[in-house]
């Protein structure tokens, strides 16, 4: 199979095969398919030595048009564990970018070198105009202030880990709710498996946009508050979804400054949330979460992390085709949302 163009190779006869599939949002994706991409990555990190080759021969690359140090090292980091090999430029100053070459024409260009592309811009739709340019899949690993699938799918694995389940729970999610494209994301996936109760905590100029909240309101086992104050619902919740507020995506550095520290996680105000309750955030942090809570049982981001490179060599392989030694199909065959 290796070798082959991915056009030629056969879907699964479950119709469940993701083969070939470009992940712009986690809508191109069937719940089911993501349920199993969560399954995967569970086997991936318990397996990790006969998981080694399951990519040998490919090759990946990672376009970041924008600054990261997680996103990236753990898309290359996952590539690199699976056998595969990586090429790519973080910062496109180095590239033709600057020369005025177009999204479009670099895609032409890098998908005849690589199996698979992961692309980080700072404009929105920029990784849709990728994928159609692109011979070879590409994932988004996000496009300005909209989506950011790759990070949802470590939440997702995170709040599975926690909870034994991502939904059934009350999700407050924090800070940035406009610019924060981890947010929308979640939110918007969270809805396809249904009974979430969202409370969205941000002062009235990083509100969530409205249709992040049509999709919630869409959906009719779903349900939302938005408010400003994050100590007086802070004692419902199962999960506090944390987040910096993008600075990068400000027009006016005066209003960053006023609403940056809106909002800081400390022990004082985690002595009133539910013992279990997990705190997320996609980091990097800024001064939203005090480091005093990183010794905290219920900080749970830097397991996100890990979660994130298990989940990306989950993606990576199923887009490439490239089964995983001694795995298993997950058996159960849920219903799409
Ligand atoms: C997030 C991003 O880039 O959107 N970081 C990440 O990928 N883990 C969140 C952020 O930058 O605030």
């Amino acid at each position: 199979m290796k070798g082959e163009p991915l056009s030629s190779v056969q879907q699964h006869a479950d119709g469940q095969s993701i083969v070939g599939t470009s992940v712009i949002t986690l809508d191109d994706l069937t719940v089911t398919q993501i349920e199993e991409l969560l399954h995967k990555a569970q086997y991936i990190d318990s397996h990790r030595k006969e998981v080694a080759h399951t990519c040998d021969g490919r090759v990946l690359a990672t376009l970041f048009y924008e600054p990261s140090t997680r996103t990236r090292l753990s898309f290359e980091t996952a590539m690199l564990r699976l056998g595969g090999k990586v090429i790519g430029f973080a910062g496109s100053q180095l590239s033709s970018a600057t020369k005025g070459e177009s999204i479009s024409d670099t895609l032409k260009t890098v998908s005849n070198y690589v199996d698979v592309v992961a692309i980080r811009h700072p404009k929105e739709g920029a990784a849709l105009v990728a994928a159609d340019a692109s011979s070879v899949p590409v994932i988004n690993a996000g496009d300005g202030g909209h989506m950011h699938p790759t990070q949802t799918l470590a939440d997702l694995a995170t709040l599975q880990s926690r909870f034994g389940r991502v939904n059934g729970l009350t999700i407050g999610l924090c800070g940035d709710l406009t610019f924060g494209r981890t947010v929308h994301s979640l939110i918007e996936t969270l809805c396809r498996f249904g009974n979430v109760r969202f409370v969205l905590i941000s002062p009235k100029e990083l509100r969530t946009p409205q249709y992040v909240l049509n999709r919630i309101n869409a959906t009719p086992t779903c349900s939302y508050e938005e408010v400003t104050d994050l100590s007086t619902v802070i004692g419902d919740l199962d999960a506090l979804y944390m987040t910096r507020v993008q600075k990068e995506r400000f027009f006016n550095e005066d209003d960053y400054l006023r609403l940056r520290d809106t909002y800081i996680l400390d022990e004082g105000k985690l002595a009133k949330a539910k013992p279990t309750m997990a705190v997320l955030h996609p980091l990097p942090r800024v001064n939203e979460i005090a480091t005093e809570v990183d010794v905290d049982p219920r900080a749970a981001y830097f397991e996100q992390v890990k979660n994130g490179m298990l989940m990306r060599m989950a993606l990576e392989s199923s887009v490439l085709g490239d089964e995983l030694p001694g795995y298993e199909q997950y058996a159960n065959q849920e219903v799409e949302a």
